[in-house]
C-alpha cells in the first residue's frame, strides 16, 4: 500500500507527529504550504490557498492527513487540501496533535466535532481519525492549564508515557 503524509503545523508538534509516522511507516512525508501562513488571519477565515504540492495525490493508496485544531474547527489549509483532493483521494486517515483532551472531545473545541467535519466532506474514504492531544505529556498538575498547554510542543523529551502507548497502537492499527 502506497502511503504518503501531509502535514501542516504552526509550532512543530504536528511536524514531529507527522514526521514520526512516516518513518513508522517508512513512507514519503511533505508539508502543506499555505500561500500566506499567518494562522492568526487563517483563523478569521482569510483562505488565499495552498501552494501547489509536490507529490501527486493521486499516486498513493492512502493519506495520511496531519495538523492542528484551532477554535474547534478543521483549519484553512487541511480543508483546502482535502477539498483540493476530494475525489482523486482513494483512504485518508486523519491525525491531530491538538489541545483537546480525550474528555473533553465532544466540547465546543474538542477534536471530534473535526473529525465529524472531516468524516462529512469525505464519507468512507476517511477510515481512521486519531487524537494525541498534547495534554498527553503534561504532568498531571498541569493538565488543566491552558497556558502550560499552549506552551508545550511535542519533541523527543517530551514523547514518552501515556502518548507513546497510545501512538504505538495508532501505528499498529494502521499498519495492517
Ligand atoms: C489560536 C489557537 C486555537 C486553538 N484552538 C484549539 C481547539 O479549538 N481545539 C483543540 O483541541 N486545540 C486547539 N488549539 C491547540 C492546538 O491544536 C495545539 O496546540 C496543537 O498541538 C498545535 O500544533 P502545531 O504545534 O503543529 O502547530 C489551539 C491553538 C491555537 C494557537
Amino acid at each position: 500500500m502506497k502511503t504518503i503524509v501531509y502535514y501542516y503545523s504552526h509550532k512543530g508538534s504536528n511536524k514531529y507527529l507527522a514526521n514520526k509516522i512516516a518513518s513508522d511507516l517508512n513512507c514519503e512525508i511533505e508539508e502543506i504550504k499555505p500561500i500566506l501562513n499567518a494562522h492568526l488571519l487563517m483563523i478569521m477565515g482569510l483562505n488565499l490557498g495552498n501552494q501547489k504540492l509536490k507529490a501527486q495525490v493521486e499516486n498513493y493508496d492512502r493519506i495520511v492527513l496531519c495538523g492542528p485544531i484551532w477554535m474547534g474547527k478543521l483549519i484553512v489549509p487541511l480543508k483546502n487540501f482535502i477539498k483540493k483532493h476530494l475525489n482523486i483521494i482513494n483512504k485518508l486517515i486523519f491525525v491531530s496533535c491538538c489541545g483537546s483532551p480525550f474528555d473533553k472531545k465532544d466540547e465546543k473545541f474538542g477534536h471530534n466535532l473535526v473529525f465529524n467535519q472531516v468524516k462529512q466532506l469525505l464519507g468512507e474514504k476517511c477510515i481512521v481519525c486519531e487524537a494525541f492531544p498534547i495534554t498527553l505529556v503534561l504532568p498531571e498538575e498541569q493538565k488543566n492549564d491552558t497556558d502550560a498547554f499552549m506552551k508545550t510542543h511535542l519533541n523527543d523529551d517530551n514523547f514518552k508515557g501515556e502518548i507513546v502507548g497510545i501512538y504505538n497502537s495508532f501505528i499498529q492499527k494502521i499498519q495492517k
